[in-house]
């Protein structure tokens, strides 16, 4: 089956070059590495390569390499023979045998331990594997697509990325930059979005109003276009702007709070964040709550925002984000449900 058309959406220089980079080497066997931050559109990208090229009618298939453990993804790369594991009571073939002539889109690359790496380079230099546990050659000829948003430079410099699978996978390089640094691209990114939501949601947003869209231009988006979707299709489904407008002031407060007081060690201050908006307003006249009250409020306040931000950088990875949090799994689903932070997608 055919995909349909990929559509890589902006108006910014930035953008154009990607849109012409793939034009132009879509259709030449090299392999290609994608790199950017997370949310840029590396996937859309592959994608898109992938449908300009020859093989639109022969497989895409995609190796989601940060998911799988060293083990899971050798069988899931190359497939197995029966009775090769534990468990395998039959043949299974792996990504590359079933991308034939098509692409194998190998996401987070940066992800792969260095002993995978070894064995995925010469995989790559023969063009052909066994499948674990057999001995017949399988020939492959899918073509290499892979992206990272990780820095596989400085993953070299540290001994954590093969400086000669890095040569091999990166021919040539396409670097999608971070939305705030093409923010042209937000206007257009929007309607785009409104307009595919009013399709599959049958809502009727079809502009954001002026205060937030100024809002949406003046935001850092550490979650880049996806963060912007998301964003989008809460306001198809529950047309809630002002709720919107105060979440990203409040992200905009804390990325300030943390940018004037950065700590030694890299991390957010959160002391630093509570400050940085009034916790509590309270209008001449009325009655001040207990210190208590305040602390509590402003506790959760400061750590509702954490939270959302954490999640939305691990793309809800809960066992993730728990232990970036340093917190038990138990502990941030109970706060999930007492603070109502609800996924959104
Ligand atoms: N220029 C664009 N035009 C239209 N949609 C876009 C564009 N860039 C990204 N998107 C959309 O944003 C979402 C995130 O993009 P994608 O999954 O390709 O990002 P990614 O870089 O692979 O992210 P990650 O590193 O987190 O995997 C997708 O729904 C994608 O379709
Ligand atoms: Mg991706």
């Amino acid at each position: 089956m055919t995909a349909c058309e990929p559509q890589i959406i902006g108006t910014s220089q930035a953008i154009l070059k990607v849109r012409q980079i793939i034009l132009k080497v879509a259709d030449v066997d090299l392999n290609v590495l994608i790199s950017g931050e997370s949310g840029v559109g590396k996937e859309l990208v592959a994608r898109a390569l992938h449908y300009y090229s020859g093989r639109r009618e022969k497989p895409f298939m995609k190796v989601n390499c940060a998911a799988l453990p060293r083990e899971l993804m050798e069988t899931e790369l190359f497939g197995y023979e029966k009775g090769a594991l534990t468990g395998a009571d039959r043949r299974r073939i792996g990504k590359f045998e079933a991308a034939a002539d098509g692409s194998i889109f190998l996401d987070e690359i940066g992800e792969i331990p260095l002993t995978m790496q070894a064995k995925l380079l010469q995989v790559l230099q023969d063009q052909k594997f066994p499948r674990i546990g057999g001995n017949k050659e399988i020939g492959t000829q899918a073509r290499v697509i892979a992206a990272t948003n990780r820095n596989l430079e400085a993953e070299i410099l540290a001994g954590n990325f093969r400086e000669d699978l890095y040569f091999r996978i990166n021919t040539i390089s396409i670097v999608v930059p971070p939305l705030r640094e093409r923010k042209e691209d937000i206007p257009p990114l929007v309607d785009f979005f409104l307009e595919q939501h009013r399709a599959i949601y049958g809502n009727t947003v079809s502009a954001v109003p002026a205060s937030l869209m100024e809002l949406f231009l003046d935001y850092h988006w550490p979650g880049n276009v996806r963060e912007l979707e998301n964003y989008l299709k809460r306001l198809s489904v529950l047309g809630n702007h002002p709720e919107i407008e105060r979440e990203l002031r409040c992200q905009m407060d804390i990325s300030a709070a943390r940018e004037t007081a950065p700590r030694k060690d890299g991390a957010a201050d959160p002391v630093q964040d509570v400050e940085a908006e009034p916790v509590l307003a309270v209008p001449k006249g009325k009655k001040f709550p207990s210190l208590k009250e305040v602390r509590d409020q402003a506790v959760m306040k400061v750590e509702k925002a954490v939270i959302e931000q954490v999640l939305d950088e691990t793309h809800w990875n809960r066992r993730e984000a728990a232990r970036i949090l340093k917190i038990s799994y138990r502990t941030l689903l109970y706060k999930l449900k007492d603070m109502n932070i609800r996924r959104m997608d």
